[in-house]
């Protein structure tokens, strides 16, 4: 994608935080991850917006791609100048999920991997997230949501978590939050038949705030972030902090309990079949598993 389909002028840096020339903080630990242009992090007037940006491939995730966010999270988190995270995509993919080839290549092995920190810097997040989402939003382009404060959809937004279909679980915690926020049946048929749901389905259930046209998304959430980064940021920490308060603690409970299980189930015959038919441009055959 364009950087200018970002929303911003987009600024690629050497290393995922700020201004040039950057100067290391010691309080932030070391990041070896090598930088990647498939993520974009771009922080202007108090918001570092991370855009997904490998749209030939869907805008599926790679272990570098995650580095890169891991690491542009925890720079933000260390950033006081910096009020609020939005994550956006292209206006017609937020992202397909999980980069398959990658994922067989190096499944995550520890809880350090980049995947983890990830997730656990998203789930732990101080400061306010914003998600737009247009497009196909797949396995942890949906589940990353839950973890989101504010969420606009295109109206061509499709949500799935497909996971059973590819022989695995739920993992970002979508096994506690799912149900939570959908209530139970809701969440069996979008974690058990992994259908895709829409953006008015999604508005429906609260996982998004509003449903909007996909070329306006990017601007809205970007106009949200604004609003937001123009009030005191204690006062945001403070009330987010509240509002989570006993939750972060489950929240990764459940992470460390799927990502053992999603590990385990990455190896077995469900997921390989699963895996080696999505390669192979077929459908897959789970008779015999
Ligand atoms: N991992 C790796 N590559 C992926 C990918 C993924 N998750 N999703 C898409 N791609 C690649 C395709 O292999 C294809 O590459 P190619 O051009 O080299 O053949 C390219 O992106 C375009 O994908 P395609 O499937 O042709 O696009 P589409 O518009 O028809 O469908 C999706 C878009 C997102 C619905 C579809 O790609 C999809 O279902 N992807 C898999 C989602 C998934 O199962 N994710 C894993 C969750 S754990």
């Amino acid at each position: 994608m364009d950087a200018r389909r970002a929303g911003g002028v987009s600024i690629l840096r050497a290393h995922p935080s700020f201004d040039a020339p950057f100067i290391p903080n010691p309080e932030i630990p070391a990041m070896t991850a090598p930088t990647t242009q498939d993520i974009l992090v771009h922080t202007e007037a108090g918001v570092t917006t991370i855009t997904f940006n490998r749209v030939d491939k869907k805008n599926s995730i790679t272990t570098t791609m995650y580095a890169a966010m891991a690491d542009a999270l925890v720079a933000a988190e260390a950033d006081a100048a910096v009020r609020v995270v939005v994550f956006q995509g292209d206006v017609a993919i937020f992202s397909a999920g999980n980069d398959i080839g990658d994922f067989l290549q190096q499944p995550p092995a520890t809880q350090d991997s980049p995947v983890f920190r990830f997730l656990h810097g998203i789930a732990a997040f101080p400061k306010p997230v914003i998600a737009s989402v247009c497009g196909p939003a797949v396995g942890i382009g949906t589940t990353m949501l839950f973890h989101c404060d504010l969420v606009y959809a295109g109206d061509n937004a499709a949500f799935s978590m497909p996971f059973v279909n590819l022989g695995l679980c739920p993992e970002a915690a979508s096994s506690l939050l799912v149900p939570q926020m959908m209530g139970y049946h809701r969440a069996a048929e979008a974690l058990l038949l992994g259908e895709p749901f829409m953006a008015e389905a999604a508005l429906e259930v609260g996982l998004v705030n509003r449903v909007v046209p996909p070329t306006e998304c990017n601007g809205i959430a970007q106009a949200q972030a604004k609003k937001l980064a123009a009030k005191p940021l204690s006062a945001l920490i403070e009330t987010k902090r509240l509002m989570k308060k006993g939750q972060i603690q489950p929240v990764l409970e459940r992470m460390a309990e799927e990502g053992a299980s999603f590990g385990r189930m990455l190896r077995e015959p469900a997921a390989r079949e699963a895996f080696s038919a999505f390669m192979e441009k077929r459908k897959p055959d789970f008779s015999k598993v």
